[in-house]
């Protein structure tokens, strides 16, 4: 019997989408899950990924396994895209990679290779918040969690002194999870010269930096900004762990393509990580599906599609950013709220950590028929030039 086992509670993200499919309000809104909308809150393909599927079928590829660790032509434009072609362990041949399902396997793989074989400790350091699957993720990947101090709930923005004092408190050699950019849930990025003094204090305590990089291209709308985290901790001599995710960037939410990299010291030294990944995957999955990667080995590898690509990411970046602005401005200009709500356009990328209270969020769902995740977290791809002033009014009656 499994009478034993106790009903589970829904997903703390992708359970908001259950209850936002159940209401049949008109006015309804889906602030839950990070997933880009257009401006008629519409699911948006790129062209540039159309293209690159017209090709592919053009193309007439077979349809055999992939190896374990996935689609070399992908792994070697993730692995460019995210490091630079200047990347000095690129060039000499020192990274370990490997394709995975989207940005939860990379770091799930991450998370099994490193409790394998990470010699010192079996505990990973999250920010305080962080992503509702972080948690889980690591704690079935066999790790202890413990947090840094990361967001600052009085500024609405980053804590960063706490965030320092806990980098130089955490036993030597500790593994920290960073947000390379656009924090989730918060959208606050600590400042270029933020992380150089991160980068420096890490390297001193010798822990071992773990990114997690979803969101490259859509803070700011320029693929090389956002990885200036990556990339200076790289050329800081850090030997760092990456999970990429091609979700967001490129719209590829349910292609799962993602890559799982690590900086090793020898050539010899990436030949053994790349065997072991090979035995992490081939009992969990066996091999990585094929149709997203080869989607986005031909974006990346086409100089014109690329072009395209990056004008899309441009485009979504830029949306989102005028959606924060509007949806400020109806605030302040419109409905007189009082409160302070710069850190709606202070902060980047997906989401707006609004600061309402549960009772306010439940409110919002309750009256208003907005949904969004309890840590009052807003996906600001849900908001369109149509409905922006009607979140505004539900917001500021909720909140005055
Ligand atoms: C989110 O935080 O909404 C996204 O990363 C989607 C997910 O899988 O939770």
């Amino acid at each position: 019997s499994w009478a034993h086992i106790p009903l589970g509670p829904p997903d703390a993200i992708l359970g908001i989408t259950d209850a936002f499919k159940k209401d049949i309000h008109p006015k309804k809104m889906n602030l839950g899950v990070g997933a880009y909308r257009d401006d008629d809150g519409k699911p948006y393909v790129l062209n540039a990924v159309r293209k690159a599927e017209q090709r592919i079928i053009q193309d007439k590829l077979d349809k055999e396994y992939l190896s374990i660790t996935g689609l070399p032509s992908f792994t070697k434009e993730a692995a460019l895209l995210a490091y630079g072609k200047d990347s000095e362990p690129l060039q000499e041949g020192l990274l370990a990679i490997t394709q995975s399902i989207s940005g939860t396997g990379a770091l799930r793989v991450g998370g099994v290779f490193l409790n394998r074989f990470y010699p010192y400790h079996k505990k990973i350091y999250f920010p305080t918040p962080t992503w509702g699957n972080h948690g889980a993720i690591f704690r079935d990947s066999g790790f202890e969690i413990a947090q840094y101090r990361y967001f600052d709930k009085s500024t609405n923005g980053l804590d960063f002194e706490g965030f320092m004092e806990d980098i130089q408190s955490a036993p030597k050699n500790s593994i920290f999870l960073l947000h390379a950019c656009a924090h989730n849930p918060t959208g606050v990025d600590p400042t270029p010269q933020q992380w150089d003094q991160i980068s420096e204090v890490i390297k001193e305590r010798g822990h071992l930096p773990f990114f997690d990089m979803a969101y490259q291209g859509f803070a700011s709308g320029d693929i090389n900004r956002d990885a200036y985290a990556v990339r200076k901790f790289v050329s800081d001599g850090h030997r760092i762990a990456l999970s990429q995710s091609f979700a967001k960037n490129m719209g590829m939410y349910g292609e799962r393509v993602g890559a799982f990299s690590l900086i090793t010291e020898s050539v010899k030294e990436k030949a053994a990580v790349d065997s072991q990944l090979k035995l992490v995957i081939r009992p969990m999955y066996s091999n990585p599906p094929m149709n997203g990667a080869r989607i986005v080995s031909y974006v990346l590898s086409d100089s014109e599609l690329h072009k395209e690509w990056l004008g899309e990411v441009k485009i979504m970046a830029d949306r989102i950013k005028l959606m924060r602005k509007k949806l400020k401005h109806h605030l302040v200009e419109d409905f007189e709220s009082k409160l302070p709500w710069n850190h709606i356009t202070d902060q980047i990328g997906m989401f707006c950590f609004t600061g309402l209270k549960p009772e306010q969020v439940e409110r919002l769902t309750h009256d208003y028929h907005v949904y969004l995740t309890k840590d009052g977290r807003i996906s600001i791809s849900g908001i369109s030039s149509k409905n922006v002033k009607y979140l505004a009014e539900a917001i500021h009656q909720v909140t005055k």
